[in-house]
């Protein structure tokens, strides 16, 4: 999947020509009016505002609830976009503040806010995102003002545990799950949720496409970390090795930490110390990719991808289970 604007190629791989059509037709519909969100009467509010909208991204979480919606007999509801610019708009305040957080140059291959102004300009224009999805949320009725509320106190939550290091007694990975899950699995399952219910699922197919969203968006960020070690930064946007430099712990370094061959000493000392060294950084990062744990952590990923696709049992077989299966077997496959 390439940085490319999300209306040119879709994120989602849909085979149906006709479900493909509808949905590239609602994905020029969210762009203008996500666009139409982050106007300000101030023209640098606006610039600040659209950076990261104009550099791109997949796209893939409004896609998400234009799909979904797809299962229910309302998929064409004004409440559908809405909520498909909801976390759109979501996400990127959290990536202006995520770049921030991981002091992140690169985003979308451009420059993140942060390099391109500053933290106070980048922080501060995430707020105003944020602020912008609340108000839109508050379109949708109190159950969404409480939905998108507890999913951004999850996110924050997520991104928060991230800053600690587990404490004595806690398993590692487990901690490092619940990161993923909270900053990543909340808002993605918030996409399948949004998209089930005000498409007019029945509340079974809404929690069941919930549950799938969580695991797949899980996986999904399982995927990007193994990709933060194993990508060149033209393919992901991003500049890779930032986990490592960052000491963030991902599933590769934990799968990793966990071993007890000889040959792996090297390794684990220079993850046990600071890597913002070039030189430490490097060898570091070319042992871990010639390292089997890597492999380890691709196949974790595809048995939750299997465990998401069980899931969508719920859903009467056609287009529109066909695409979801096939994006939870493409988050799996990303990083191989
Ligand atoms: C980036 O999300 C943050 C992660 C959860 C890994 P995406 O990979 O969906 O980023 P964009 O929206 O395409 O830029
Ligand atoms: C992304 O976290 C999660 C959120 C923005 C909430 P990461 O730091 O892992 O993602 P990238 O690699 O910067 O996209
Ligand atoms: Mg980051
Ligand atoms: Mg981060």
């Amino acid at each position: 999947m390439g940085v490319g604007s999300g209306t040119e190629s879709l994120a989602l791989p849909i085979t149906d020509p006709a479900l493909e059509q509808r949905l590239r037709s609602r994905m020029a519909e969210v762009e203008k009016a996500l666009y139409g969100h982050v106007q300000s009467r101030f023209p640098f509010v606006t610039k600040a505002a659209s950076h990261l909208l104009d550099a791109g991204g997949k796209r893939f979480r409004p896609l998400l609830v234009l799909l979904t919606a797809e299962a229910g007999a309302h998929a064409d509801s004004d409440d559908v976009l809405t909520a498909a610019c909801i976390v759109e708009i979501t996400h990127v305040g959290s990536l202006y503040h995520d770049d921030v957080m991981d002091e992140a140059e690169l985003r979308r291959g451009s420059a993140s806010a942060n390099a391109r102004w500053d933290n106070l300009v980048a922080i501060l224009t995430g707020d105003l995102l944020f602020a912008k999805s609340s108000e839109l949320t508050a379109a949708l009725g109190p159950d969404a003002v409480r939905i998108q509320a507890q999913t951004f106190s999850r996110l924050v939550e997520g991104q928060i545990l991230e800053t600690v290091t587990p404490g004595p007694g806690e398993d590692p990975l487990e901690h490092y799950l619940a990161v993923v899950a909270g900053k990543t699995g909340s808002l993605i399952a918030t996409s399948a949720r949004y998209g089930a219910r005000f498409g007019g699922s029945s509340p079974e197919v809404e929690e069941a496409l919930a549950a799938y969203g969580e695991i797949v968006g899980s996986a999904f960020q399982l995927s990007d970390d193994i990709l933060d070690v194993a990508s060149d930064s033209d393919e992901s946007g991003k500049t890779p090795g930032t986990d490592l430099r960052e000491g963030v712990a991902t599933l590769p370094t934990l799968m990793a930490q966990t071993s007890t061959d000889p040959a792996d000493a090297r390794l684990l000392e220079l993850l046990a110390g600071p890597l913002t060294d070039d030189e430490l950084h490097a060898e570091a990062l070319a042992l871990l990719r010639a390292h089997p744990a890597m492999d380890q952590a691709r196949a974790y990923v595809v048995d939750r991808a299997t465990e998401a696709k069980a899931l969508l049992d719920v859903l009467p077989r056609g287009p529109v289970r066909a695409a979801l299966e096939s994006f939870a077997d493409v988050v799996a496959v990303r990083s191989a």
